[in-house]
C-alpha cells in the first residue's frame, strides 16, 4: 500500500543531518561537532517554573495563541530588545519551538505553485514544508556574498509567483548575520511589492558584532512589519531545547488565519513548558548573556584555529556554527566528514545537508566546552595535514 502515500511526502528526504547522525553513532569514541542546541542546561529559575506549574495542576490545556501572560512578556521582549511592537492579543502565536512556527506560517501563505526565495546554504527545515504545500522552493546562491542574502540577488529571483522570502539571520549553519545595509536594501526592494517575508530570528540573542551591533529585524521598519513574520523562540536563547517553545509576531490579520492551522495542528503549546516560558522572559531577559560570552570566546578559539590550519573560512558573527569551505581538499563535504570521522573520530556535518549549495562546506558547531574544542580541532589539523 505504500504507493498509496502522499506523493509529496513520498519526496521528501530525511535530513541529511540524521543520516550522517546514524553513521556517527557506530563510532561511540569520536568527539562530535555536530550539534544544533546549547551545551548549557536550562536554568534553574526556568527549571522550578516548570516544575511548579506541574504541582499547582496546570496541566490542561491552554488557549490556542497560549497563555496571556506568557504573549504579554514575548511582546516586551521584542519590544526592549529589538524595539518590535506585537499586540498580545491578536499578534502573537506560542507554537511548538520555532519549527511548529515556520509549519504554520508557510502553510497559511503557500498555496500550489508559489514561488519561495531563500538563501542557499540554510538550515534544512524550510524545503520539505514549502515543498508539502505544492509550492517551489528558489535558492538565492549567497556562496560568494559571505552567505548574506543581498537584495539584487533576489530580485534576479523574483517573478509573479514569488510568495515570499525567508530572511534566516543568524544563520544556521553559517554564523552569518545581516547588516544594516543589507536589511534596508532588502526593504527597499519588498517595500511596495505583494511579498511577504518569514524572518526567522531564532538567533537573535546569540550575535556577536565586533561593534557591540544588536540583531536587527526587518520588522523593525514600519512599512515591512505588515508584510512580515517574524518567527523566534527560546530553544536557543534559554537553552530550551527539549521544551518546545516557540513564537510567531505578525500582523492581526496574518495572525487570525494561521492561529487557525495551529488550532487544527496542535491545539496549544505544552502548558508545563508555557509556564517554564513564562518565568524565562519575566526573569530571565539576561540568561543568555553568559551563553554569549562563552560562545564568542569559543567561536574566536575555533575560528583562529582554523584560519591556522588554512582553512577558507566566512568569520561568523552569529548563532554558534562555523561552515569552513572544504573545496581545497578535492573531498566531497560526505567524503570529507566520513574520513575525518573513520581517520581522527571527529564529527561534523557534510554541508550538502543545507542544500545542494552547502556541497564543498563542513559544518562546525562550538556549542561544546573549551576542552572538546581544542582536542577536535587537534584532530581536525592532523586530518588536514594528512590530505
Ligand atoms: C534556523 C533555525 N530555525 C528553526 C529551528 C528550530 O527551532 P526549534 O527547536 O525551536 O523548533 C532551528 C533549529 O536548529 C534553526 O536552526
Amino acid at each position: 500500500m505504500e504507493h498509496l502515500i502522499n506523493p509529496r511526502v513520498q519526496g521528501i528526504q530525511i535530513s541529511g543531518i540524521r543520516q550522517f547522525f546514524t553513521m556517527v553513532a557506530n563510532y561511540p569514541d569520536a568527539i562530535s561537532l555536530t550539534i544544533g542546541q546549547p551545551d548549557f542546561m536550562t536554568p534553574e529559575h526556568i527549571k522550578e517554573a516548570g516544575k511548579r506549574a506541574i504541582e499547582e495542576n496546570k496541566t490542561i490545556y491552554t488557549p490556542n495563541a497560549g497563555i496571556l501572560a506568557l504573549r504579554e512578556a514575548a511582546a516586551q521582549f521584542m519590544q526592549e530588545r529589538y524595539g518590535l511592537r506585537y499586540d498580545p492579543e491578536h499578534e502573537i502565536i506560542t507554537t511548538v519551538g520555532a519549527s511548529q512556527a515556520i509549519d504554520i506560517t508557510l502553510r497559511t501563505i503557500l498555496e500550489e505553485g508559489s514561488e519561495v526565495i531563500l538563501p542557499g546554504p540554510v538550515y534544512p527545515g524550510y524545503e520539505p514544508i514549502i515543498k508539502l504545500c505544492g509550492a517551489v522552493p528558489v535558492y538565492v546562491d549567497t556562496r560568494d556574498t559571505g552567505f548574506k542574502m543581498r537584495a539584487d540577488r533576489i530580485k534576479e529571483k523574483i517573478s509573479d509567483r514569488t510568495r515570499c522570502i525567508i530572511l534566516p539571520y543568524p544563520s544556521n549553519p553559517t554564523g552569518c548575520i545581516l547588516d544594516r545595509q543589507s536589511v534596508e536594501e532588502i526593504a527597499e526592494l519588498v517595500r511596495e511589492k505583494e511579498i511577504f517575508i518569514v524572518s526567522d530570528e531564532i538567533y537573535s540573542e546569540l550575535v556577536y558584532g565586533e561593534s557591540g551591533e544588536k540583531h536587527l529585524s526587518i520588522a523593525s521598519f514600519s512599512d515591512l512589519r505588515e508584510k512580515t513574520i517574524v518567527i523566534n523562540g527560546l530553544s536557543k536563547s534559554h537553552a530550551m531545547t527539549g521544551w518546545r517553545v516557540g513564537f510567531t509576531f505578525a500582523p492581526r490579520y496574518l495572525t487570525q488565519h494561521m492561529l487557525k492551522v495551529h488550532q487544527y495542528n496542535v491545539s496549544c503549546a505544552s502548558s508545563v513548558s508555557q509556564y517554564a516560558s513564562l518565568e524565562a522572559l519575566q526573569n530571565g531577559a539576561l540568561d543568555a548573556e553568559p551563553m554569549r560570552d562563552a560562545y564568542r570566546s569559543r567561536r574566536d578559539y575555533v575560528y583562529e584555529r582554523l584560519v591556522q590550519m588554512g582553512m577558507d573560512i566566512v568569520k561568523p558573527e552569529g548563532a554558534f556554527y562555523l561552515f569552513p569551505s572544504i573545496q581545497k581538499y578535492g573531498l566531497s563535504s560526505w567524503e570529507f566528514a566520513k574520513r575525518l570521522l573513520e581517520q581522527e573520530r571527529v564529527a561534523v556535518v557534510p554541508g550538502d545537508a543545507f542544500s545542494h549549495y552547502g556541497e564543498g562546506y563542513v559544518r562546525l558547531s562550538y556549542a561544546y566546552s573549551m576542552d572538546v574544542l581544542e582536542e577536535g580541532c587537534n584532530r581536525l589539523e592532523k586530518f588536514i595535514t594528512s590530505l
